[in-house]
C-alpha cells in the first residue's frame, strides 16, 4: 500500500527494548532527528521480561579475557572472536553508563558493590540483576524515562514495520509502517531517513511454547530479508531449559524460571529427586543452556517423561521473596509453591541466536541498514547464546552504530520507494498458530531431516493457500497488523527450516537426531541466507566463521 503520511528524520530506530531504546538515545545525543517506531507500547518487548540479568566482568577477580572464554565455550565453535571480544571489553563500561542513565541494580549491600550471580556456562559470578529477578523491567523502566521529553527524539507506538525504504541508488531511505489508533499518524505511513537501526527483537512466536512476548515475531529478520540483506545462523534457536511447565498444550508466552535460581543453588531433578545433571558436565545444572536442554530431554524420553522438576525448597521463604519475587508469583498463580515444592520444568523457544548478519559497527549488507540486539548476528553467540549476555549485547552494540552514525551517509538520491523483493501473499492471521505447532513439531529442541521436511512441506502448503486465496475463513487475507505479522512469522519459520535441514550435523542449540555429533569438518562455518527473488522462498550460502 502507498504510505498515506511521512515523518522525515535522521535515523529511525525501529524497536524500543534495550538496544533499539540505548541506539536511540545515543543518536538523538549527537542531534540526530531520531524517531522510535515501536509495534506496541514502549516497554512492550522482550527486555521487560528479562529475568536474570546482565553478564559484565564487574566483579573483583574478574576480566573481559574469562567473559570471553566462556561466550566461546558457549558459541560452540562459530563466535566471531572479534565480536565477543569487543562485547566482553566494552561490556563492563556500557553496563556503568546505563546505570548513570538511571538504572538501579541491586547491591550486596546498601550502597555497596553491585550484588553478581552466576548462570549456565559462567565460570565466575558476573551477572548484575535488578529487583532480585526483574532486571529487564528495572532497564526498560530506566530507559523509557530517558527518553521521555528528550529533545530531537520523538517516538510512535502501535508501528509495526512493514518494509524497507530505498532511493534510487539503491541506499537506505526509510520505512513504511502500518500504525494504529495513534492520531495523526495513522493507517500506512512512512518515515523517511538515511540510516534504519533495526532492533526489532526475536522471533520466539514461530514457536508454539516461548518466553517471548506476543509482539516477537521475526519482523526485522522479515523485513531484512525481503530487503535483500543477508542473515545467518538463524538455525541456533536457543531453548531454554528451565520454563514453567503447564503441561503438554501449553501453547504462547509460558513463565520463565532464570537459570538465576540454578544459580543460586537449585537443583534439576526427576520425579524420584534423582539430580541427573551430575556427571554430564563439570558444571552440572549450571553448564551451558544447550546441554542442559538436551539433559532434561534425554532424561525425560528415558523415563517417558516430557518434563523435570527445579528443586529450591532450601532455599526457604525469605530467600524466594527477596531474591526471586516475580518468579515466586508467577509460579503461586499457577497454584505452584517454589518454597515447599520442586517445580515442574521443560524447555521452551527462547533466543534467536542467529539474525540479520552484521559488522562490528552494526552495519548490515545493505547500505544504511543497521541491526543490532536479538534481531542482529553479530557473531558474539555462535551456536548457542551464553546466558546473560543479550542485553550486554543490546547496550554495546547499539552505542556502536551511534557512534558509526556520527558520519552521515551521502544524502538520498532521488525519491524512496519500498524494497521487498521476497514478498509473497499475505498470510490470514489464522494460520499463525498452525505455523507455530508446525515449527515445534518439525524444527523444535530434537530435529531431524524427516521432521524437518515435513515442517517445509506444510509451510509450502500455507504459502499456496495463501497465493490460492483465502484462508481457513474462506475470504482473501486482509492488510492488517495479524496478517503482516503472521507472514513474516511463515517467511522466518521457512528459512530457518530450510537452515536447519542444511545444517547436518549437531552443535549448540541445533540438535540433529540424525546427526547427533558435532562435524567440524563440513560444518565449522555460518549458513548465509538471502532472499532469491519474488515469492521463490530463500537461497542459502555458506560462509567462515568471521
Ligand atoms: C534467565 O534469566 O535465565 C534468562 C537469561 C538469559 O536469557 O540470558
Amino acid at each position: 500500500p502507498e504510505p498515506g503520511w511521512s515523518i522525515e528524520a535522521d535515523v529511525v530506530v525501529v524497536g524500543s527494548g534495550v538496544a533499539g531504546l540505548t541506539a536511540a538515545l545515543r543518536c538523538a545525543a549527537t542531534g540526530a532527528r531520531t524517531v522510535v517506531v515501536t509495534k506496541a507500547r514502549l516497554d512492550d518487548g522482550s527486555t521487560r521480561w528479562a529475568q536474570g540479568g546482565i553478564a559484565a566482568a564487574l566483579g573483583e577477580g574478574d576480566t573481559p579475557e574469562q567473559h570471553c572464554a566462556d561466550t566461546l565455550e558457549a558459541g560452540a565453535g562459530l563466535c566471531d572472536e572479534e565480536a565477543v571480544r569487543t562485547l566482553v571489553t566494552e561490556g563492563p563500561r556500557a553496563v556503568r553508563r546505563l546505570i548513570e542513565a538511571g538504572a538501579r541494580f541491586d547491591t550486596s549491600a546498601p550502597d555497596g558493590p553491585l550484588a553478581l550471580t552466576r548462570e549456565g556456562g559462567h565460570h565466575r559470578n558476573r551477572i548484575a540483576h535488578a529487583g532480585g529477578d526483574a532486571t529487564g523491567a528495572e532497564i526498560s523502566r530506566a530507559l523509557v524515562a530517558a527518553i521521555r521529553g528528550r529533545p530531537g527524539l520523538r517516538t510512535v507506538e502501535n508501528a509495526l514495520v512493514l518494509d524497507l525504504l530505498r532511493d534510487a541508488a539503491g541506499r537506505t531511505a526509510g520505512v513504511t509502517l502500518h500504525v494504529m489508533g495513534e492520531g495523526r499518524h495513522d493507517g500506512v505511513g512512512a518515515v523517511h531517513a538515511p540510516a534504519v537501526v533495526l532492533a526489532t527483537g526475536g522471533m520466539g512466536q514461530v514457536f508454539a511454547a516461548t518466553t517471548n512476548p506476543a509482539v516477537s515475531t521475526g519482523d526485522g529478520v522479515a523485513l531484512a530479508l525481503r530487503a535483500g540483506a543477508e542473515v545467518a545462523d538463524l538455525e541456533f534457536v536457543q531453548f531454554h531449559p528451565t520454563v514453567l511447565y503447564l503441561g503438554p498444550d501449553a501453547e504462547g508466552q509460558q513463565p520463565l524460571i532464570s537459570e538465576a535460581v540454578r544459580g543460586e543453588g537449585a537443583h534439576l531433578v526427576d520425579a524420584d529427586g534423582v539430580r541427573f545433571m551430575e556427571g554430564r558436565h563439570p558444571l552440572a545444572e549450571l553448564a551451558p543452556r544447550d546441554v542442559v536442554a538436551k539433559g532434561i530431554m534425554r532424561h525425560a524420553a528415558a523415563l517417558g517423561t516430557d518434563h523435570m522438576f527445579l528443586d529450591g525448597r532450601h532455599f526457604g521463604a525469605a530467600l524466594w521473596e527477596h531474591r526471586f519475587p516475580t518468579i515466586l508469583a508467577a509460579c503461586r498463580s499457577h497454584g505452584i509453591d517454589p518454597v515447599t515444592t520442586p517445580v515442574p520444568v521443560a524447555p521452551a523457544a527462547h533466543y534467536a541466536s542467529g539474525g540479520v548478519r552484521t559488522d562490528l559497527h552494526g552495519r548490515t549488507t545493505v547500505p544504511g541498514l543497521y541491526a543490532c540486539g536479538e534481531v542482529a548476528c553479530t557473531g558474539v553467540h555462535g551456536a548457542n547464546r551464553l546466558a546473560s549476555n543479550s542485553l550486554l549485547e543490546g547496550l554495546v552494540f547499539a552505542e556502536r552504530i551511534a557512534a558509526a552514525l556520527r558520519r552521515p551517509g551521502p544524502a538520498p538520491a532521488g525519491r524512496p520507494v519500498p524494497w521487498a523483493a521476497g514478498r509473497t501473499p499475505l498470510l490470514p492471521a489464522e494460520a499463525r498458530t498452525e505455523i507455530q505447532r508446525v515449527m515445534t513439531r518439525g524444527a523444535g529442541v530434537l530435529r531431524s531431516d524427516a521432521s524437518l521436511r515435513e515442517a517445509a512441506a506444510r509451510l509450502s502448503a500455507l504459502a499456496g493457500e495463501a497465493a490460492g486465496t483465502p484462508g481457513a475463513s474462506g475470504k482473501p487475507a486482509e492488510p492488517g497488523v495479524e496478517s503482516w505479522e503472521t507472514t513474516n512469522l511463515h517467511l522466518v519459520a521457512r528459512v530457518l527450516v530450510q537452515a536447519a535441514l542444511r545444517r547436518e550435523e549437531t552443535r549448540g542449540c541445533h540438535w540433529r537426531e540424525d546427526h547427533p555429533e558435532r562435524d567440524d569438518d563440513r560444518w565449522r562455518r555460518h549458513l548465509i541466507v538471502t532472499a532469491a527473488g519474488p515469492g521463490a522462498g530463500t537461497g542459502t550460502g555458506t560462509g567462515a566463521p568471521t
